[in-house]
């Protein structure tokens, strides 16, 4: 467990007027709290440049599974990547639409290579990528 370190913060009194105002439109508590966040989101912001590192991530997908050879292309290329890709959750959106959640882990140049081996499938309709982390040291 780590230890608490406090610290003091100068800051224009403006610009904590506008933090306090967007904590509290985020529902947090306290400045702590809210800061430790927006550390760690720019943090595991910059893990994800640096491409020989892991990460843990989703990619979540949406085509039409009535074409045929875009869902067996999107089988194939998740095959390719069954290193990284722990599991993936399907989801029938209404008759002819498909989500699709693909979880990663591992090396976030592989993961950048499965998604955008993903959206250039052609008729994927909306693809996104959360970039999430392995919390090993935030
Ligand atoms: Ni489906």
């Amino acid at each position: 467990m780590n230890s608490i370190k406090r610290f003091g913060v100068s800051i224009e009194s403006n610009l904590i007027d506008k933090f306090d105002r967007y904590i509290k439109s985020k529902n947090y508590t306290n400045r702590s709290e809210a800061l430790r966040d927006l550390i760690r989101k720019e943090l595991v912001g910059e893990e994800w440049l640096q491409l020989d590192k892991n990460a843990a991530g989703a990619i979540v997908l949406v085509y039409d599974h009535h074409k045929r050879e875009l869902v067996d292309s999107l089988i194939d290329i998740q095959h390719d990547y069954h290193k990284i890709i722990i599991s993936t959750q399907h989801i029938h959106l209404d008759q002819s639409i498909c989500l699709e959640i693909v979880v990663v882990k591992g090396k976030i140049n592989e993961i950048y290579k499965l998604e955008s081996r993903l959206k250039s499938t052609k008729g994927v309709k909306h693809i996104s990528l959360s970039k999430s982390t392995l919390a090993e040291d935030i």
